[in-house]
């Protein structure tokens, strides 16, 4: 485990981390987003989406909770449990999507962790005022902990 935090001054130093992470991300990879309502958790994943070269609009999942998208290099699989109890969650099968052949991000993730594959990449996005957001990201597994520590190297030179 290994944590970075990335302080963003505005929306492009958002934009930059996800464009980061995009570039390391794999299918597979499972990103699991945490902040209060407004912090920027479908921001960053619309960022993200665009970095994998995702080309529909990509929205808000809270009615839907899972959409899916065609990206350039793989899927993208975009959920917000929100709304879903853990016994919902569970019957969702979410595991065919972490395990699958695309890339998850999945707001409020805390709300089901008991669900998410031990190996993840959490994000927690805070609010800093105006379009400050403070994100500390825990690398949960050899390779996302390597990222954290890439991170925190870019962060030092
Ligand atoms: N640095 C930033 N990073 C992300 N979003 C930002 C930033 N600065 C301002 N915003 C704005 O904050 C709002 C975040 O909303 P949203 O992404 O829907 O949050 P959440 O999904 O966490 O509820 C958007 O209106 C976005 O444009
Ligand atoms: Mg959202």
């Amino acid at each position: 485990m290994s944590e970075a935090v990335w302080t963003a001054s505005g929306k492009e130093e958002t934009a930059a981390l996800a464009k980061r992470l995009a570039a390391w991300a794999e299918p597979g990879t499972v990103l699991a987003l945490d902040g209060d309502l407004g912090a920027g958790k479908t921001t960053f994943s619309q960022f993200f989406a665009a970095a994998i070269g995702v080309n529909s609009v990509v929205n808000s999942p809270t009615f839907t909770i899972i959409k899916e998208y065609e990206g350039a290099t793989m899927p993208f699989y975009h959920m917000d449990v929100y709304r879903l109890s853990m016994e919902e969650a569970d019957e969702l099968g979410l595991d065919d999507y972490f395990y699958g052949d695309g890339v998850t991000i999945v707001e409020w993730a805390s709300l089901i962790r008991e669900l998410l594959p031990s190996e993840r990449l959490e994000l927690y996005i805070e609010h800093e005022g105006g379009d400050s957001r403070r994100i500390r990201l825990v690398g949960i597994g050899g390779k996302y902990a390597s990222w954290c520590d890439a991170l925190n190297e870019m962060g030092e030179s």
